[in-house]
């Protein structure tokens, strides 16, 4: 069984993929063991207590360093002894101290075809609305493994996306999580619990 940590920030629409997706068996073998976020108004909470899946919000506000911070998560997800982290919109920084201690276990979800418009800065609709600027006609959605940069570890799934005529950023964005996000992320997850080390 690969157990799972799924870490986030905002709505949750992608913990939600990989929810229906381990109901639904599109994601085998696998079970969510919990779910942090560092944002208590995160919807993605709900869903998580919503599918009965242990779920915490710890956040930086109530510690006097990002050090304490740092050791509170890495505590926390310790405490889960997952197989696999999933970075699912979570806006924080990744200590590099977790990295190590997750080598190649830690993946993310970014909503654009990484090397373009990725790297700091580049998070939620900023990620669309520079898309929409450059005035590209191709964007999507990377899955890849989390190394002590931002958004620079090795690229594992990727999915192409039209961008249509008038398209806003709030458009494309749900179009890219429609026909990208909710499918990749699943995808991979479900590639990964495959593997003999899990069985
Ligand atoms: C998604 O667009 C994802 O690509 C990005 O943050 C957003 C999270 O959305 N990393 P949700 O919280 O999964 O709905």
């Amino acid at each position: 069984m690969l157990r799972i940590a799924v870490c986030v920030s905002g709505g949750g629409t992608n913990l939600q993929a990989i929810i229906d997706g381990v109901e639904n068996g599109a994601i085998a073998n696998t079970k969510i063991v919990g779910v942090f976020s560092n944002n208590a108004d995160a919807y993605a909470l709900k869903r998580a207590e919503n599918a009965g899946i242990d779920n915490v919000c710890i956040s930086p506000k109530n510690y006097e360093n990002r050090e304490a911070f740092n050791k509170a998560f890495i505590e926390k997800i310790d405490s889960w002894n997952v197989d696999l982290i999933v970075l699912a919109g979570f806006l924080v920084i990744i200590p590099e101290e977790l990295v190590r201690k997750y080598p190649n276990k830690i993946i993310n979800i970014h909503p654009s075809l990484i090397p373009s418009f990725c790297g700091t800065g580049f998070y939620g609709l900023k990620v669309h609305e520079e898309a929409l600027k450059r005035g590209v006609k191709v964007t999507g959605a990377t899955v890849h493994f989390v190394d002590e940069g931002t958004d620079t570890g090795k690229i594992i799934a990727q999915k192409a996306v039209y961008i249509e005529d008038g398209d806003t950023p709030e458009v494309l964005q749900k179009r890219v999580m429609e026909q990208a996000e909710w499918i990749l992320l699943p995808g991979v997850i479900n590639e990964i619990a495959k593997k003999e080390e899990y069985r």
